[in-house]
């Protein structure tokens, strides 16, 4: 597919979702991007003062839960790159209406709108949190696009974002294959970098707990760090390469929170960070490289000390250290 379509980003007021718009509009795109409230500055000001915003970027009102307010924004486009999703960490009250339902229900709307407008490729945003935890993996193999995360084990455990996360991928892969729409699936690690937007997303929230001296080393998340840059650009290259099918690992390594904590404390020592176990993360296979679908088709990583220079600095430069 051709540089200078016209493409459908949803969540394009999010952190991956800026990236995606600043790379697509630097690629001479024109792109339909959704936002949730049209009239609220701090998800649109961002995006709308962007290099060739004013000419080739259109913003749509969208709630994952309205069909019609889908279907508007992917209307004339013929690719969809399918972001938003609510992702929430924290404590949660009723997991089924603020995180499931949204995400499940909204892939699908995306999907059915999609078919509807014939579009050629939908490029879906799940997670490794899709993956893992899954107690039952092998020990001795490194996790990998057969990993599933084990929802009976989520559900008794209460990890909630992670299993919305594993419904709408596995609700996006019944319709893809009921409905013949051709998607192809991203599942970043970790997403670490550069903030555009106003307010800070949970990832680099992360990042920020540990620079203010947070022990909680995520038990159950699986530890890939990725740079923003890298995730928005796997999108784009599954968006334009028909070649890319199926799931596909996007992070630079497989590690334990305290290898990466560990590195953030030797690069910046000016602040406390804690020190952990060795093993954050029984049972995962640490791993170098093995976002291999990815780099087959053509994808260089970036290195993880340069991830947490490019997250740190934009956190000092934001004022939230
Ligand atoms: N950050 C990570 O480490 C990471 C890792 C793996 C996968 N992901 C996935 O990447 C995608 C983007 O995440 P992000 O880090 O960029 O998070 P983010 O900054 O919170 O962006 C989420 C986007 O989804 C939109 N959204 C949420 N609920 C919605 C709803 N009900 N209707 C319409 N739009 C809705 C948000 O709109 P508002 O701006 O209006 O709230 C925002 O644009 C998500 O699918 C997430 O699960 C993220």
């Amino acid at each position: 597919m051709e540089p200078g379509k016209t493409v459908c980003v949803t969540g394009a007021s999010g952190y991956i979702g800026s990236h995606v718009i600043q790379i697509l509009l630097q690629r001479g795109y024109t792109i339909h991007g959704t936002v949730q409230h049209l009239d609220d500055e701090a998800e649109t000001k961002h995006l709308q003062c962007m290099d060739g915003a004013q000419d080739r970027l259109k913003l749509f009102q969208m709630d994952l839960l309205d069909y019609d307010s889908i279907l508007a924004a992917v209307h004339g486009v013929s690719g969809v790159l399918h972001l938003a999703s609510p992702l929430t960490i924290g404590a949660i009250l009723d997991p089924e209406r603020e995180l499931i339902e949204p995400a499940v229900e909204g892939t699908i709307n995306v999907l059915r709108a999609a078919k509807e407008c014939g579009v050629k490729r939908v490029v879906v945003t799940s997670s490794v949190s899709s993956m893992v935890p899954n107690p039952g993996w092998p020990a001795d193999v490194v996790i990998d696009e057969d990993c599933w995360l084990d929802l009976e084990y989520c559900k008794q455990n209460g990890i909630w974002y992670p299993l919305s996360k594993a419904l709408a991928e596995k609700a996006a892969w019944e319709f893809a294959g009921e409905n013949e729409v051709d998607v192809a699936v991203v599942n970043p690690g970790t997403v670490m970098g550069p903030i555009i937007p106003p307010a800070i997303n949970a990832s680099m929230g992360m990042v920020r707990q540990l620079l203010q001296g947070c022990s909680d080393h995520f038990t159950n998340f699986f530890i890939g760090p990725v740079h923003v840059k890298d995730v928005a650009m796997a999108h784009i290259l599954l968006h334009e390469n028909p070649a890319g099918a199926g799931r596909h690992l996007c992070i630079e390594r497989i590690c334990h929170w305290s290898d990466f904590a560990a590195k953030v404390a030797e690069l910046y020592p000016e602040y406390k960070i804690s020190s952990f176990p060795k093993d954050t993360q029984p049972g995962v296979l640490r791993a170098q490289d093995p976002a291999k679908k990815l780099i087959a088709l053509g994808m260089h990583f970036t290195p993880m000390e340069q991830i947490i220079k490019d997250a740190v600095e934009s956190l000092k430069s934001k004022g939230y250290i």
